[in-house]
């Protein structure tokens, strides 16, 4: 979808559906609604009144112009209460006036850049967030369908109030440009199912995102996965016919002096069936979403020579496919990771920390500022947080902080959860220096507990994703399936230092 700046009467701008805002609880039409309203002789207001449409957030009604309006259609689009109108109600509002504008049909839309809560927000935020939500909004997985659907409009209007920097509100919607088109990439990419993208194809798709950018990519084969002794790892590749592959795509900023380096680390499961640990059929489903947090990760680097940030930054995964097999990982296994540490296996559907286990053993010998990692890593994240929210832990107070800041300002809801040392005990095993599982109690918390054992002294944050990473419904301005969650969390915080 284009998205331009429109400085024009609105009441004439070329788009098939004109969008006006209706806040919550007003009592009469203001603004644009009400230059609408007057056009279609009181229609409008008519027709809000019949449907008991009261403004609220994300509401929206549909109506024909007649011929009365250069726009053939009008949508009203509840706002909600002026004093909730954050960023991500203001994203939600766009998500929603382009899924109406879509189920007409509609090739173009012309929405008003509405205001947002808080002193002064300047435009080019504004601007972001309008233009964000109807990019992310939009999105449909669509290329295995005969019938595409309704498409998406192809172009989106943003109409400006006189006295808006026409430049500063641009610049906002070249920001959202990046943002939302990484987002998109990261769900195109875990949208695709197991039969398309194994840890070779994910390999493949990791060198040609870094072709002709400047970042270097190196892909490790199991031989050389084998030689870096990464026993963990292997331990759970090895039940697959696919065989793992291990990826590593550096980004370093070209000017001198760069501020340090971040090393990011998505868990890369291209399929989760448990292994021996066999996942129930219901449990199993979806879980071609297991490479989120990888996915996240390549997105996010795919962005940097754009996004062009200050520091160098690593994105490491290290892909895999979780199966039954002759060949596969028993419970019981002792394997040995990188870092010298053994573990023993007691469940092999606990297999995202093992292969995580030698990820960040890796990241932590290249010696980063910081380690950043993201993964799909436990059911139990989702009981103590819900759906929407991902679970945050971490070594490193003010590391978490920021990190924390950077998801909500991005507009992506992230909890803190503690790493609490009276669980340490719940991964001593008799046999091996650690187990893979703990007990019943607090899963997303030990399994956040086992991946502090590889990071060494590195200010180190792990995000949960389990949760917001796919959804069979979709919410909000995520469409159904893969969400892309933590690519704009991460983006926002590589783009703060
Ligand atoms: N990939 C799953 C976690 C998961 C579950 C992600 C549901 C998204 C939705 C992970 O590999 C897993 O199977 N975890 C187990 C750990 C357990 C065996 C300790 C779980 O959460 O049940
Ligand atoms: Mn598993
Ligand atoms: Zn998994």
């Amino acid at each position: 979808m284009r998205i331009q700046a429109y400085l024009d009467d609105p009441l004439e701008c070329p788009a098939d559906v004109l969008v006006v805002g209706v806040p919550q609880g007003a009592k009469t039409l203001r603004g644009l609604a009400a230059g609408v309203n007057r056009r279609l002789n009181g229609a409008l207001s008519e027709i809000l009144a019949k449907e008991k449409f009261t403004g609220e957030a994300e509401a929206t009604v549909l109506l024909h112009t007649l011929g009365r309006l250069r726009a053939r259609r009008v949508c009203a689009v509840g706002l909600g209460k002026p004093g909730e109108a954050g960023p991500d109600r203001h994203r939600r509002v766009y998500a929603r006036a382009v899924q109406a504008a879509r189920s007409v049909r509609a090739r173009s839309l012309a929405v008003p850049l509405f205001r947002r809560n808080g002193k002064e927000v300047p435009p080019r935020e504004t601007a972001q967030s309008a233009a964000e939500g109807l990019l992310l909004g939009s999105y449909d997985f669509a290329r295995y369908r005969k019938d595409p659907g309704a498409e998406a409009p192809g172009r989106a209007l943003l109409l400006l109030e006189s006295g808006t920097s026409a430049a500063e509100v641009r610049a906002g919607i070249r920001d959202a440009v990046v943002a939302a088109g990484a987002v998109n990439f990261a769900r195109d990419l875990v949208n695709e199912p197991g039969n398309v993208i194994n840890p070779r194809t994910l390999a493949a798709r990791a060198r040609a995102l870094a072709r002709g950018t400047g970042m270097s990519c190196r892909i490790l084969t199991e031989k050389e996965i084998a030689r870096m002794g990464m026993g963990a790892y292997l331990g759970v590749a090895q039940g697959s016919a696919n065989p793992p592959r291990f990826i590593h795509v550096t980004y370093r900023p070209r000017r001198r002096g760069a501020r340090g380096s971040v090393a990011l680390v998505g868990k890369g499961m291209t399929f989760d069936s448990g292994g021996l640990s066999l996942k129930p059929s219901e449990a199993m489903r979806t879980m071609k979403m297991d490479k989120s947090g990888a996915c996240t990760v390549l997105a996010v680097m795919r962005a940097l020579p754009e996004v062009r940030p200050a520091v160098t930054v690593h994105g490491i995964v290290a892909a895999a496919e979780n199966m039954p097999g002759g060949r596969a990982q028993r419970p019981d296994d002792i394997v040995r990771a990188m870092n010298g540490k053994t573990i023993e296996v007691l469940n092999t559907d606990a297999e995202g920390r093992l292969t995580l286990a030698d990820a960040l053993s890796y990241a932590a010998r290249l010696k980063p500022d910081r380690i950043i990692d993201l993964a799909t890593l436990t059911g139990a994240c989702v009981v103590a947080l819900g759906e929407y929210t991902a679970g945050v832990m971490g070594n490193d107070q003010a590391l978490l902080d920021r990190f924390l800041e950077c998801a909500r300002e991005a507009g992506e809801q992230m909890w803190p959860l503690p790493l609490d040392e009276n669980m340490k005990d719940k991964l001593k095993s008799r046999v091996a220096d650690l187990k893979n599982i703990g007990n019943r109690w607090g899963g997303a918390i030990t399994a956040g507990m086992f991946l502090r054992e590889f990071v060494g002294e590195t200010p180190w944050v792990h995000v949960d994703i389990a949760g917001p990473a796919f959804h069979d419904k979709g919410w909000g301005y995520n469409p159904p399936g893969a969400t892309g969650v933590g690519v704009r969390a991460v983006l926002r915080y590589l783009a703060s230092l």
